[in-house]
């Protein structure tokens, strides 16, 4: 039997194990769900062991903990680090969900759960396909297993556990399903993750909040003062505003852009998708360029006054706002942290105390296309969907990936089998069967292929 048979005859088993991690509500950033998040990394850890794993441990951090397992099988194999992420975003608001975020259904082919796609659904791939390879006999590399429970609340414990386990993480490559593909006809792979700096601001008007008849109309209101200073973020080009902040920016060449520009992406397709008469972003870049090699700067956030039922006259106090910026080869978390902080103090108005807080930050990374990683990777997607990958460059942030680099001095292939529309981080959150069992199917094929080709080289 090959792993492929063996997953066939083992689907409904595999669907039903992931139903039952998806019941957990391992929410991060919530700590009410703390006790979850604990009962699931152990959950994790059981299923590691029961796949076959020859070692598991939960790791205790400052934060949630990191569940670490190997199957070590020759060490004149490599070894391949297997990164993912348990801990789910809050599944809020709740009532657009059509049905529980953390009562798994099954519907039209899909999962719906919170956490289906990112990351429990994808993580839980090379579990099963760690089972897959095991009850076969055909485990091609050593295997190693790190899931932490941090990444949706930007991992700041993780790259302190990196540096106290070099030893134990030692590896040949990383491997992380955690990203998406074009779709299923058109299967990619992204070769690259944008940075994040994330910031919340305060803005403070009168020292309490008051009535906005009596002193509405004389006194500052942060609202509105708020509202003027992010309104001047961007230019009437969509350019960020703020000194300094494209200034490490590396430009694409003429040929890297055209290559971008060449995967298949219908404009029509997104808006009708979307519901938008028109997209938005940096005038002289296509979307493809915005969402993959652009810098951005969005709001994830804003509130301030009364916002219950009804009507409540007050001039508030304080506004808020959560704001982020995703960042591209070679900006810096930190340094763009820090010119924000300064412009946005710069830019407020008199009668205002403004208070800018990091929250967290990551830096950018683009993986490499040439090494024996990717060339593994390209070769399993090619054997399981019949067509090569496209290369691609993703949006979305993962925080500890450019730490593997420079902690670890290990390069990361990203092997997701996500879609855009898979409305992660939004209501009804889902992962396609096909997308779960294909994952299941091809990650063998990458192992075998990473083996062969370290093995040739
Ligand atoms: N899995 C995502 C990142 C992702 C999604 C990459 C889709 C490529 C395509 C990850 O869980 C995530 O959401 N990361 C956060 C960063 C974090 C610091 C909150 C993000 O990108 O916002
Ligand atoms: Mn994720
Ligand atoms: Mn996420």
């Amino acid at each position: 039997m090959n792993t492929t048979q063996y997953l066939d005859a083992n689907k409904q088993r595999f669907l039903d194990e992931l139903l039952e991690l998806l019941k957990i509500p391992s929410v991060s950033a919530d700590s009410n769900h703390n006790a979850d998040t604990v009962r699931c990394a152990e959950a994790v850890k059981q299923s590691l062991l029961d796949a076959g794993c020859t070692h598991a441990e939960i790791c205790k951090t400052k934060g949630h903990p990191v569940v670490y397992a190997e199957r070590l099988v020759d060490p004149k194999l490599p070894t391949v680090l297997v990164y993912g992420h348990y801990d789910v975003q809050p599944p809020d608001p709740l009532e657009l969900w059509s049905s529980g975020p953390f009562e798994p259904v099954v519907k039209d082919g899909k999962i719906y759960a919170r956490g289906a796609c990112d990351d429990k659904g994808q993580m839980f791939m090379h579990v099963k396909a760690l089972e897959c390879m095991v009850k076969t006999n055909s485990q091609s590399c050593n295997i190693k297993f790190m899931i932490e429970g941090e990444e949706e609340v930007g991992s700041s414990n993780l790259g302190k556990f990196l540096k106290a386990n070099k030893e134990k993480l030692k590896a040949d490559i990383v491997l992380v399903s955690d990203t998406s593909m074009i779709s299923m006809e058109n299967p990619s792979l992204e070769t690259g993750l944008r940075g994040l700096a994330y910031l919340e601001v305060e803005v403070t008007g009168p020292n309490r909040d008051l009535h906005s008849g009596v002193y509405g109309g004389a006194v500052p209101n942060p609202i509105t003062l708020l509202a003027k200073m992010i309104a001047s973020l961007h230019d009437k080009n969509n350019k960020i505003k703020v000194r300094g902040f494209y200034r490490d920016v590396v430009e694409l060449t003429a040929e890297e852009r055209k290559s971008l520009n060449t995967a298949p992406f219908d404009l029509d397709e997104y808006k009708r998708d979307l519901e938008i008469d028109d997209v938005w972003g940096e005038m002289g870049y296509t979307t493809l360029e915005r969402t993959g090699v652009r810098p951005t700067l969005e709001l994830n956030g804003i509130w301030g006054g009364y916002t219950g039922e009804g009507a409540k006259t007050v001039l508030p106090s304080k506004a808020y706002a959560k704001i982020s910026m995703r960042l591209v080869p070679n900006q810096n978390s930190k340094k763009i942290a820090k010119l924000f902080t300064k412009h946005f103090e710069k830019i407020a108005p008199p009668g205002v105390k403004v208070k800018v807080t990091e929250l967290h930050g990551g830096e950018p990374v683009v993986t490499p296309t040439d090494g024996e990683a990717y060339r593994a990777a390209a070769k399993a997607i090619e054997a399981t969907f019949g067509k090569k990958p496209i290369p691609t460059r993703g949006g979305g942030s993962i925080p500890i990936v450019a730490l593997f680099e420079k902690v670890l001095g290990l390069k990361t292939v990203l092997m997701g089998f996500g879609l855009d529309s898979d409305n992660i981080h939004s209501p009804n959150e889902h992962y396609g069967l096909q997308n779960f069992y294909k994952g299941i199917e091809t990650i063998p094929y990458f192992h075998q292929y990473y083996a062969e080709l370290k093995k040739s080289k």
